[in-house]
């Protein structure tokens, strides 16, 4: 059950029961991760004001480290995530290996692991506009109380029992799944309460905007050059409208509520795209199912490739289930 205005707090309490693992050790996950997003709010929001912004390792006047946001917002939630001692492994786009949370002790029962992108979109912090944060989590496949291994972070999306995202923009919000719909929470900063503002998210099964960097257009395969084409005809309720922020998060939240596709396709210069299988594009993948969407590299649903490493790029369609099925068809049909 779910109503509007709802806080998060009290969703998750509610909806702990109806998840199929009911130790609460899921809902104290998602309860950490609402703490890491609101001191990463914080801290992204005075973003202009403070000696925050500049190259990681810098001094600032008062001699302490300055960091960059992205560095700071992967600090943040390794921290909370570590300090209340909920989950056996971490897993950043920002750290080059996995970490283990005392995994290898025989008395921790935790038994998810997480992945996480910190801070997405990070280009567009020093120019105000939206960022976000991504998270994917999923039960350890090795057993508890003996150290993790990388084969509990290369699982396939589908094996993913919960995802979500936070988008740091005019308001912020916390949107999630735990396989069981899509819910979106606004924070009201005044209180630092998240309420729930956008229950059961669907995408339109049809949508009229695509959003994809073209300025890489002469380096795309036929087929999607083919489909940008078609995006651009004067036919039917075409052309559609072309939206690119250049942060994931924002393009996948706005094109979610209003109707619309999302590309990041390989290239000549990108042989597999740019956007990582683990942290980007199977949390994003399994919300976008879970709200009525599709994601595919093209040929093949995101959620059902088998990770090989933990910085893996794929190429990245995803959107409105008519839309992501129309681009396919020309990428097919351009074999
Ligand atoms: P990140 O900031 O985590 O590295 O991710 C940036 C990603 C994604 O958010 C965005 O859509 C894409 O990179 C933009 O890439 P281009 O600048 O190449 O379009
Ligand atoms: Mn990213
Ligand atoms: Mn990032």
């Amino acid at each position: 059950m779910s109503r509007k205005n709802q806080t998060l707090g009290e969703f998750i309490i509610e909806n702990q029961s109806s998840f199929k693992y009911t130790s609460g050790e899921l809902s104290r996950l998602i309860n950490s991760i609402r703490l890491a997003a609101k001191v990463v709010n914080h801290e992204v929001n005075k973003a202009g004001l403070v000696d925050i912004i500049g190259a990681a390792g810098d001094t600032n006047i008062q001699g302490e480290d300055q960091q960059k946001l992205d560095v700071y917002a992967n600090e943040k939630f390794i921290q909370t995530l570590t300090n209340r001692n909920i989950v056996c492994g971490i897993a950043s786009e920002e750290e080059d290996d996995f970490i283990s949370i005392n995994s290898q002790d025989e008395n921790n029962q935790n038994k998810y692991v997480v992945l996480i992108d910190p801070l997405d979109g990070s280009s567009n912090i020093d120019v105000n506009v939206s960022v976000g944060t991504i998270f994917s989590i999923y039960r350890r496949v090795t057993p508890v109380g003996t150290p993790v291994t990388l084969e509990d972070f290369l699982q396939k999306g589908n094996q993913q029992v919960a995802a979500g995202y936070v988008v740091y923009g005019t308001s912020t919000m916390l949107v999630y799944t735990t396989g069981d719909g899509v819910n979106g929470f606004t924070l009201n900063p005044a209180l630092g309460t998240l309420y729930l503002s956008h229950p059961y998210m669907k995408f339109p099964e049809n949508g009229n905007i695509y959003s994809v960097n073209e300025g890489n257009y002469n380096h795309f395969p036929q087929g999607v050059k083919d489909y940008i084409k078609y995006c651009q005809k004067e036919e039917g309720d075409r052309p559609y409208t072309s939206r690119y922020i250049g942060s994931l998060v924002s393009d996948f939240h706005r094109n979610m509520i209003k109707g619309g596709i999302y590309m990041y396709p390989k290239s000549s210069k990108n042989s597999d795209g740019k956007l990582r299988l683990l942290y980007e594009c199977n949390p994003m993948a399994f919300i976008a199912e879970q709200a009525n969407g599709k994601a595919s590299n093209g040929f093949t649903r995101i959620l059902d490739i088998e990770p090989t490493e933990l910085h893996q790029r794929v190429p990245f369609f995803c959107g409105s289930i008519n839309m992501v099925e129309k681009a396919e068809e020309f990428m097919q049909n351009a074999q």
